[in-house]
C-alpha cells in the first residue's frame, strides 16, 4: 500500500486522533519520515548530548524485612528527595507477570485501529476505559508519539467487563500484585518524616488505581520527537513496568555540565518507582515529585504504568504536624478533583503544568 500523503495538518490529525488510527496506524501506513505536526520544538526535544544514565543500582525491596531495614530506607528517601526516582527487585510481582504484561499491551495495541477504537472516548463501554494518543491533541501544537489505553479501577467485576480481553487479566493481577510494594514504600516514605502521622495516611495515597498501557511506535526520527512530554506525575507514587529499549528521562533541576536529562536504564526485573506531586504536596515538599519525559526509537516500545491516587473527593495539602515543624505551608489545600481537573485541562509542559495550582501564594 502506498503511504497515505496528509495534505493538510488536519487530514493527519483526522486519521490519527479522530479516526482513531493512532501514531501506530500512521507508521503501519509506510511513514519514513516524521511529520510536521510532530516535530518538536527544540527546547522540548531530548538531545542525546544532553543526557547521562542513572547509574545507581536498583533498591532491593526483600531486604526492608531484615538487618538492612535502615540501609533500604536510607537509599529510598534519599531517591525521594533528590530526583524522584528509583528502581526497584525483589518487589513482589512475579516476573512472569512483567513479561506476560509486556506481551499484553502488545497484543493490544496489534489489533486493528477498528477493534482499539471500540474504546475511543464517546463509544468505549465504560468511562474509566480511555483508548487515546498523544495528551491533549485538540490543545496542542505539536502532538506526542504515543498512543494509550488507560484503564480505571473501580471493582475487579467491572474491570473484567469494561477492560480489554487482551489485557485485563494480566493488568488487575499487575494492580493487585503491586499494592504491597506500593503500601511498604509509602510506609518508607511516612516514618520517615519523623512526625506522628495518622494510620490511614498510607490508604489515603492509594484509594485509586488507574493503569496505563503506553505504546510507542518505531519512529523514523527519534531526535524530533517525544513519546511524552515534560511532566509529573500527579497521584501519590507511580509503579512502572518498561520493556529493554530505553527512553525513559528525569529532568533535572540543576546544570549538570549541561547534563540536563537523567535516564532511567531498562534493568531486566526491575520496576520503576517515581514520586509524583501528591506525595510533594503533602509532604511540604520534602520529597520531590520527578519531572520525566520519554524520548521515542527507532524500535517500538512498551511501558505500563500504575498510578496511586488519592480520592477525588479528598483535599490535599501540607500534613499539619510538618507545617508546623517547617514553620510554612508551600502548598495550599485544593481538592484532588480539582488538582486532576486542572492538569487534564493543560497540556505536557513541566512540572509547572500541574503543581503550581497547588503553590501557595
Ligand atoms: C506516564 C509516563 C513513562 C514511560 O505514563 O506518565 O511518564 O516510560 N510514562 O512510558
Ligand atoms: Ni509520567
Amino acid at each position: 500500500m502506498a503511504p497515505p500523503t496528509f495534505s493538510t495538518s488536519d487530514s493527519l490529525y483526522e486519521f490519527v486522533v479522530k479516526e482513531g488510527n493512532g501514531v501506530k496506524g500512521l507508521v503501519d501506513s509506510g511513514l519514513s519520515e516524521v511529520p510536521e505536526r510532530y516535530v518538536q520544538p527544540e527546547e522540548e526535544r531530548i538531545n542525546k548530548l544532553r543526557t547521562r544514565r542513572h547509574n545507581n543500582p536498583p533498591i532491593d525491596l526483600s531486604k526492608l524485612k531484615g538487618p538492612d531495614h535502615k540501609k533500604v530506607v536510607d537509599e529510598i528517601v534519599r531517591a525521594a528527595e533528590t530526583i524522584g526516582f528509583f528502581q526497584v527487585v525483589n518487589h513482589g510481582v512475579p516476573l512472569e507477570l512483567l513479561e506476560s504484561l509486556k506481551d499484553s499491551s502488545h497484543r493490544f495495541f496489534n489489533l486493528s485501529p477498528k477493534e482499539k477504537s471500540l474504546f475511543c472516548p464517546g463509544v468505549s463501554p465504560s468511562t474509566k476505559v480511555k483508548y487515546a494518543t498523544s495528551f491533549a491533541p485538540e490543545k496542542e501544537t505539536t502532538l506526542e508519539w504515543r498512543d494509550y489505553i488507560s484503564m480505571g479501577y473501580t471493582t475487579d467485576q467491572d474491570a473484567l467487563q469494561y477492560w480489554p480481553n487482551q489485557c485485563k487479566e494480566d493488568a488487575l493481577d499487575y494492580l493487585k500484585s503491586a499494592s504491597k510494594l506500593v503500601r511498604d514504600i509509602l510506609e518508607v516514605l511516612i516514618e520517615s518524616l519523623e512526625v506522628k502521622v495518622q494510620e490511614s495516611i498510607v490508604d489515603i495515597h492509594s484509594g485509586m488505581k488507574l493503569i496505563n498501557m503506553n505504546y510507542y511506535p518505531s519512529c523514523p526520527n527519534p531526535d524530533l520527537t517525544v513519546g511524552v512530554g515534560r511532566h509529573s506525575d500527579i497521584g501519590a507514587i507511580t509503579v512502572l513496568l518498561q520493556d529493554d529499549i530505553g527512553g525513559l528521562y528525569v529532568k533535572l533541576d540543576e546544570d549538570n555540565n549541561h547534563r540536563e536529562w537523567l535516564e532511567i536504564p531498562p534493568i531486566p526485573g526491575a520496576l520503576v518507582i517515581n514520586i509524583g506531586d501528591t506525595i510533594e504536596v503533602h509532604m511540604n515538599g520534602k520529597y520531590k515529585s520527578a519531572e520525566h519525559a520519554v524520548r521515542t526509537s527507532t524500535k517500538s516500545r512498551v511501558s505500563v504504568a500504575l498510578f496511586n491516587f488519592p480520592n477525588p473527593t479528598l483535599k490535599i495539602g501540607p500534613l499539619e504536624e510538618l507545617v508546623k515543624k517547617d514553620g510554612v505551608a508551600r502548598y495550599r489545600r485544593v481538592l484532588f478533583q480539582d488538582y486532576m481537573n486542572n492538569f487534564f485541562a493543560n497540556t505536557h509542559h513541566g512540572k509547572e503544568s500541574s503543581l503550581d495550582f497547588a503553590k501557595s501564594t
